[in-house]
């Protein structure tokens, strides 16, 4: 079964890569003594700017367009949360629940990596460009960056252990394709719904 088609697996690999460079180059920016034994600063500061610039390109590329009606319909999924779900979620996942495409924790994931793009963008920009702000701003904004920074090294960190361990996962966001007696025992509502709609001639 098609799980992600191969513009969500592009959108997926540019992100983690933009992802990458980010959390790499913020490590010098952030302890400023590394300065010297890495890299020089204005270069690092420079790489660490144009590819902040560059993040929501992906996720904006593949969203717009003919190309990006599965990309669409999967944010429809990721925003529309059943009873179920939150249950299972304050529960910690001992709720029985017959998951969705996406199980809640990977819905939240999604929803983290959304929110910070937009977070990161806005108070890298005020860092960036500022003399166009005034000084509250500028430190308001130092503290978010550095705090979302710190979630991002513990949620990435998570999602690559995650992904790690679930093989059949990883391996769908490389090929694509998941088997479905995976979908039967990880996504079982979204199997159904794919077998109803295969029914009905009209396959997602
Ligand atoms: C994964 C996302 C990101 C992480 C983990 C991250 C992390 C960091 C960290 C830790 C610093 C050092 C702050 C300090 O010294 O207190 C920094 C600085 C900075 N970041 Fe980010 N950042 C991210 C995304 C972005 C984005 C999207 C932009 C876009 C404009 C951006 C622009 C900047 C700028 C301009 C600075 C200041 C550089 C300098 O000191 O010259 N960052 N970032």
């Amino acid at each position: 079964m098609l799980r992600f088609d191969r513009i969500q697996r592009g959108a997926h690999w540019a992100n983690a890569i933009l992802f990458g460079v980010l959390m790499v180059t913020a490590i010098p920016l952030y302890f400023g003594s590394l300065f010297g034994i890495v890299l020089q600063r204005h270069l690092v500061a420079q790489v660490h700017l144009w590819t902040g610039v560059a993040l929501p390109l992906p996720i904006i590329v593949s969203l717009v367009g003919p190309w990006g009606a599965q990309m669409r319909w999967d944010i429809q999924r990721i925003n529309y949360w059943t009873a179920d779900e939150i249950r299972w979620l304050k529960s910690l996942g001992r709720t029985p629940l017959e998951a969705d495409k996406f199980n809640p924790g990977q819905k939240l994931n999604a929803i983290f990596v959304g929110a910070t793009i937009v977070v990161m963008l806005a108070t890298g920009s005020v860092l960036q460009w500022f003399r166009l702000f005034p000084v509250s701003w500028r430190t308001g904004s130092t503290f978010v960056h550095d705090v979302f920074a710190l979630a991002v090294f513990v949620v990435v960190i998570g999602h690559v252990i995650m992904a790690l361990t679930h093989r059949d996962s990883l391996v769908s966001m490389i090929k694509g394709r998941v088997s479905e007696a995976w979908a039967a025992s990880h996504a079982a509502a979204w199997l159904h719904e794919q077998k109803v709609l295969e029914g009905s001639g009209e396959p997602e």
